[in-house]
């Protein structure tokens, strides 16, 4: 048995420096942790991005994130499904591609009946009160694997904002009920946004992926949609420098500026203050997506036992909400929302 006085004996009076002020008070009984708790986390905060492929009753594991699936269409409704009964809200939906559905220009993007349109005809016959969110960029589709269309060495800018209208239209058609563009052109919520309205689809929302930065948490991702074989070079000269705070606030600025509903950081949890800033300099709906190297390191680890998986996924989770974040997309999505289900 330890006796206190062996271990004191310290020259300072400790109550005397304290002045009756411990913080650890309310931390000392769960009730009173809860009853000071400053943040909550929902299954409302959640949106579950999906990976769809060819097939029917396909669940193809992508080995960088276990755990997760490439869906055939039929599959995607059946998550769908599952989204509806764990209340999840939004579902956010990306392509697997092969190589025989690539070009330069990307075309697939606008076949109406590609895979992102047929898992949008699926999720709305299946779970209609499920929000579908469908990714605005060519690199699903284009040989190179970028999300532009590419002249020589350079991603045209207004060209492709030109392919982008003409994909989101595509997949409005389809019914999707978010435009998310993650392309990083210029001057594409704006072009977007009125291409919609012209074309009657004035409610259609956009969530822009308005601070999305040059990332390698990126990684897993172009493995599950099939663009890390294909990808030339990288895409620094449109998506931001990780070094640059200030400039995603200007492209926050001007996203909003443009009309967009939401607006996304990406990635999640090495840009909380980037999540922050925006959600104290704006104050609009903020999202931001834990993407697919955050999910991918916190199962590494826990599938070698180095931490507890599903702790560490909480605790994360909750960081964004205590950043500012109204939502977050996340692989976790259905797990979260199973373990907060559970209480
Ligand atoms: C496509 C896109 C990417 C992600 C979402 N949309 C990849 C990229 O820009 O290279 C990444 C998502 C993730 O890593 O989970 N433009």
């Amino acid at each position: 048995d330890i006796d206190p006085r062996t271990i004191g004996g310290s020259p300072v009076d400790v109550a005397g420096v304290l002045k009756g002020r411990r913080m650890r008070r309310t931390r000392r009984m769960d009730w009173s942790r809860r009853l000071v708790r400053e943040n909550t986390l929902t299954v409302d905060d959640l949106i579950w991005p999906m990976f769809v492929t060819e097939g029917h009753g396909v669940r193809e594991p992508v080995p960088s994130m276990p755990g997760v699936f490439r869906l055939s269409v039929d599959e995607i409704g059946a998550a769908a499904e599952e989204a509806a009964e764990l209340k999840i809200p939004a579902v956010a939906l990306f392509p697997y591609t092969g190589p025989d559905k690539r070009d330069e220009q990307g075309s697939e993007a606008y076949n109406a009946d590609n895979l992102v349109c047929r898992s949008c005809r699926e999720i709305a016959r299946r779970a209609p009160g499920v929000g579908i969110m469908t990714d605005v960029a060519l690199d699903p589709y284009t040989s190179h694997g970028h999300d532009g269309i590419m002249v020589g060495d350079e991603i045209v800018n207004d060209i492709t904002v030109e392919a982008l209208i003409r994909q989101a239209l595509t997949q409005v058609e389809a019914g999707c009920h978010i435009i998310a563009p993650s392309d990083m052109m210029d001057g594409r919520i704006g072009a977007i946004r009125t291409a919609l309205d012209e074309a009657g689809h004035e409610n259609v929302l956009i969530m822009a992926y308005a601070a999305k930065f040059a990332s390698a948490f990126y990684g897993p991702f172009r493995d599950a949609v099939g663009a890390s074989g294909a990808l030339k070079g990288d895409k620094r000269t449109y998506q931001l420098d990780p070094a640059n705070g200030d400039e995603a606030m200007r492209e926050v600025a001007l996203d909003l500026d443009e009309a967009a509903d939401m607006v996304m950081v990406k990635p999640g949890m090495p840009y909380l203050d980037v999540v922050r800033r925006v959600r104290e300099k704006f104050a609009v709906p903020t999202f931001a997506y834990m993407v697919s190297g955050e999910y991918a390191m916190i199962e590494a680890a826990a599938a070698n036992g180095w931490l507890d998986g599903e702790r560490a996924m909480m605790e994360s989770l909750m960081a964004f909400k205590r950043a500012g974040a109204d939502g977050i997309l996340t692989y976790h999505a259905p797990r979260a929302a199973r373990r907060l289900a559970a209480g």
